[in-house]
């Protein structure tokens, strides 16, 4: 039996072990079927049915409304940084951007190309450690819809709440928390998030939309980049990422009936945050949080060490004790802990048993 390592990397992350023995189980043969999802028709039955499930838990967990359609789609989140403006902008309309990440600034880069864009806040002066408070946005008056990124993967910043931005649609990168708590998607005009962190295996992107804004994507637009191509079609338009579909029935399967739902798993990962930041908190002076306390992430805990020396020894004795991936981004520094769904407490435990002994040694 191979060894697991407690792996933190940012994405494509850990996933649940039962999750991937499961697929182990039916790699050769899913049940009754004779062949694995890899080798059968993504019309056949047998797949249509692995397609149907996914969406009917992530429906159940998430409380999908039936206004709202939901498509499995390639192409990852950086095509939704395209998709999102070239189906929701009209000519002459702007789009609103809050800033807080590096992944919210490449999101308004991709928007820049095809017409106009505006910042409604930016937080570039504290090299992004912090969101808008209420009342900080401003919105412009010719706004197709406000994006933001609700988990800056790169920063460790984390919204606790969807931004107020009135009557606009709300388009929402939740690529690195999707599915990390209970949401109130009818506050949503649309929810993006590729595959690879807290919804399974990379290829895949999981879009949500309320389906008036269908009526927006341009008759011109080339098939793929429309969301009424996909909707009409069900997602099936071209062939779509069957496996990745086949690994997300089975995560939702996991958060429905492992974890009990999206309020239980809300709750885990409330406490496995809190045990690294109260380390972080307990020995500032050794350990250097990177984003302001009150927008804090639940899934990428990113701090600093006194020095690089001290972060590359850090990274190094982590691994000897197999927690793994923990290397800051380089525009951040130090040291990021992704800790998504599917790391165990226990890994958050060790890596935690590991910070406190590090700084006393050290
Ligand atoms: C918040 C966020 N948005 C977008 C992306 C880009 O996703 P993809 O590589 O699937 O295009 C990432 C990837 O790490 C991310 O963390």
């Amino acid at each position: 039996m191979t060894t697991r390592n407690f792996n933190f990397s940012a994405g494509p992350a850990a996933l649940p072990e039962s999750v991937l023995r499961q697929a182990q189980e039916e790699m050769l043969s899913l049940p009754g079927v004779g062949a694995s999802v890899l080798e059968i028709s993504h019309r056949s039955p047998a797949f249509i049915q692995i397609a149907e499930a996914a969406e009917a838990n992530l429906r159940s967990l998430l409380s999908i409304p039936d206004d709202y359609t939901v498509l499995f789609l390639q192409g990852g989140s950086r095509l939704q940084f395209s998709m999102v403006p070239m189906n929701l902008r009209a000519a002459g309309q702007s789009a609103d951007y809050l800033l807080t990440g590096s992944w919210s600034k490449n999101a308004l880069s991709e928007a820049k190309k095809g017409g106009d864009t505006s910042v409604a806040f930016t937080a570039a002066e504290t090299n992004f450690d912090r969101l808008p408070k209420t009342g900080d946005l401003k919105l412009h008056p010719n706004a197709a819809y406000v994006h933001y990124t609700s988990n800056e993967t790169i920063q460790g910043v984390q919204f606790k709440a969807e931004p107020e931005v009135g009557g606009l649609p709300l388009v929402c990168d939740a690529s690195s928390e999707f599915m990390y708590r209970p949401l109130d998607i009818s506050k949503y005009g649309l929810l993006y998030a590729c595959a690879q962190k807290n919804a399974g295996a990379a290829g895949l992107t999981v879009v949500i939309l309320r389906k008036e804004l269908l009526d927006r994507s341009p008759s011109d637009l080339p098939g793929y980049l429309s969301y009424k191509t996909h909707a009409d079609a069900n997602s099936m338009w071209n062939t779509p990422p069957t496996f990745a579909i086949y690994i997300l029935k089975l995560i939702t399967e996991w958060l429905k009936n492992d974890i009990g739902g999206l309020t239980k798993m809300h709750e885990q990962n409330q406490r496995k945050a809190a045990m690294l930041y109260d380390v972080v908190d307990a020995n500032a002076d050794f350990y250097q949080g990177h984003a302001q306390k009150d927008c804090r992430s639940l899934m990428n805990v990113t701090f600093r060490l006194p020095s690089d020396d001290l972060t590359a020894k850090f990274v190094t004795e982590a691994k000897e004790r197999r927690l793994t991936d923990l290397k800051g981004h380089r525009s951040v520094g130090g040291i990021r802990a992704s800790i998504y769904n599917a790391m165990p407490v226990a890994g958050v435990e060790s890596l935690r048993d590991f910070m406190v002994e590090f700084a006393k040694k050290n």
